[in-house]
């Protein structure tokens, strides 16, 4: 169970995000929803210690707001960022093996980061930089999986992908989900997020103005108020 509670973080002087609040337990998913520079990538960073920030977070019991990055990120709490930030001059292999924390770095921990998405396999000596968009999401999410997180934090995970990329996607968090990890994901593709979410805050300038089931959010007159984006769900 990852708990946040009164999360506040800012760049500078300016305040980014606001008492932010939510709690996502294992096996569940938390969208966070909202319109561009609203502070979703700022919370994102904010729960793995990357900006200036205050609150109380804990995963499992175990609080995390206290630790330096590099602990936070042993802790079980994994990330996806936003745009993916893989080394585009090295392998496939070698950004995994990057990301490993354990000692020795065999069959077992390559399957974890491209079992999820087998043709990875085939890929592993192909420098990131030269993957499509699509399988370079592919190997962000594989890294993120290496080390066995409880909870993994995907900020805009089908950004700039095909639509069969997209779905691909949201198989994969869909497996995710079924492994027993809690998942927040921001995500501007609307029918995966809220097919794949089980509750959602929407977020305006840095707060949580609204939260309610997945179910619940595919109100159109709640889509429109928060994200001005009314009747666009695929029926
Ligand atoms: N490094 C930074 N320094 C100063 N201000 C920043 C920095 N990064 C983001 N901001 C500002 O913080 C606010 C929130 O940005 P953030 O990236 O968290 O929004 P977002 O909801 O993730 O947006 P998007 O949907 O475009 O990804 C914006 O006003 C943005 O301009
Ligand atoms: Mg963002």
């Amino acid at each position: 169970m990852l708990t946040v509670g009164g999360l506040n973080a800012w760049y500078g002087k300016s305040q980014v995000v606001n008492n932010v609040a939510f709690e996502v337990g294992r096996g569940k998913t938390l969208g966070l929803l909202g319109r561009n520079g609203v502070g979703k990538t700022t919370t994102i960073r904010a729960l793995m210690g990357l900006v200036d920030r205050a609150g109380r977070i804990t995963l499992n019991g175990r609080q995390l707001d206290n630790l330096p990055v590099y602990k936070i990120a042993r802790s079980g709490l994994a990330y996806v960022p936003q745009g993916r930030h893989l080394f585009p001059h090295l392998t496939v292999e070698e950004n995994l093996r990057l990301a490993w924390h354990g000692a020795k770095f065999d069959n077992d921990v390559l399957e974890r980061g491209i079992g999820h998405f087998p043709p990875l396999s085939e890929l592993l000596n192909r420098l990131a930089g030269n993957l499509s968009g699509g399988e370079q999401q592919m190997v962000a999410i594989g890294r993120a999986l290496l080390n066995q997180p409880t909870a993994i934090l995907m900020d805009e995970p089908t950004e700039g992908l095909s639509p069969l990329f997209q779905e691909k996607v949201g198989a994969v968090i869909e497996n995710i989900k079924a492994s027993n990890i809690a998942i927040v994901l921001v995500e501007q593709n609307l029918n995966l997020a809220l097919n794949t979410c089980d509750e959602v805050c929407f977020i305006e300038r840095g707060s949580v103005v609204h939260k309610c089931s997945a179910a619940d959010a595919k109100s159109p007159a709640l889509l429109e108020t928060f994200l001005g984006v009314g009747g666009s769900l695929r029926k």
